[in-house]
């Protein structure tokens, strides 16, 4: 059966397969997750395999407390109160990641920046104290659909793509959590939620930023990246290359292009989207890191997580 009652027996053997890589969808207070290891890039990959994303987004990281969540990101003092109030419960937290968080760079779509969450739901919390590992979960839906709130929902939309769908019954919120930005000192909310505006300027004593009121802000954060939702290489981005040009660094896809040694780093020797995927945003950060112009990327195909793929780099290449 691939719907199962969240027994304590069934968490530990879904807390297993989590462990070994694969895909379990779980209840939260919100909607129900589809998780993986987010320390294990393969295993996050298959997360946007198995919703047809054709965006890399970045993922959410569920964590069982407070404490967890101190290993790989730093708190500000807003955070720490915000988290106090809040946690466990319907409130991500986008904080700074610790550079050894040992997350995947797929879940934070390459960014320094990660979305943290301490769930309340009793069969959530059992599950990410079992597996031990942090769980990247976005709603376990197929891309475009809405987020499901039964097992059903999530049997009906990833059946076939999922080890197994804990069933917790239906969840008490049926909407998302609340996503705050509590990097800088001005706290911004990225998507509204389960938590309220109101009640974080509640906890806060100050107002909460919009998205939209962030541009005319005198004090939008300094880094203009801040806020962006992924990672652009500082270097130019050449796609579809079929030939090494001098002062250039390759991102390879399957054998490598003659020439390229030392300079390159390869997405995957055996041209698998799913580790490609996984390799994407730790790859490109590397080849930027050598101060190269140009990243010239080898092409690749446009089927499956190919098109995420492609969507990231056509983005690169055209940032700026
Ligand atoms: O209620 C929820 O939040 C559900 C349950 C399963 O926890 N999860 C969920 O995940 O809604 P997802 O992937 O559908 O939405 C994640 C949101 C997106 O809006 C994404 O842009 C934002 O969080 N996000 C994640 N990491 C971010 C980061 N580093 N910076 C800014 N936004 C981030
Ligand atoms: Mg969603």
């Amino acid at each position: 059966m691939l719907i199962v009652k969240a027994t304590e027996d069934q968490i530990k053997r879904a807390a297993q397969e989590l462990r070994a890589g694969r895909l379990v969808a779980f209840p939260t207070e919100t909607v129900y997750g589809l998780g993986a290891d987010a320390t294990n890039g393969q295993a996050v990959a298959r997360i946007f395999e198995a919703k047809g994303r054709p965006r890399f987004n970045p993922l959410i990281v569920h964590l069982p407390d407070g404490v967890a969540a101190e290993r790989i990101a730093s708190f500000t003092e807003k955070a720490n109160r915000l988290a106090e109030a809040f946690w466990p419960g319907p409130l991500t937290l986008v904080l700074s990641r610790r550079p050894k968080s040992g997350i995947s760079d797929l879940v934070t779509a390459g960014l320094d920046t990660i979305a943290i969450r301490v769930p309340r739901h009793p069969i959530a919390h059992a599950l990410l104290a079992a597996a031990g590992v942090p769980v990247a979960a976005p709603s376990a839906n197929v891309s475009g659909h809405v987020s499901p709130t039964t097992a059903q929902h999530v049997a009906e939309d990833l059946g076939g793509k999922v080890s197994v769908i804990l069933d917790g019954g239906p969840t008490d919120h049926g909407l998302e959590s609340t996503v705050v930005d509590v990097t800088s000192d001005r706290v911004v909310m990225l998507r509204p939620g389960a938590v309220t505006r109101e009640q974080i300027e509640a906890v806060l004593g100050e107002p909460v930023l919009r998205m939209d009121e962030l541009g005319a802000s005198k004090d939008r954060p300094r880094s203009p990246g801040q806020l962006a939702s992924h990672y652009a290489p500082r270097a130019k981005v050449r796609l579809n290359a079929t030939d090494l040009r001098p002062g250039e660094v390759l991102l390879a896809f399957g054998p490598p292009l003659p020439g390229s040694n030392g300079r390159c780093e390869n997405l995957s020797p055996t041209s698998d989207l799913v580790e490609a995927a996984a390799n994407l945003f730790a790859a490109l950060r590397r080849l930027d890191a050598t101060g190269a112009e140009t990243i010239a990327v080898m092409p690749i195909p446009e089927t499956g997580l190919g098109e995420a793929i492609n969507d990231r780099l056509r983005r690169a290449a055209a940032d700026r």
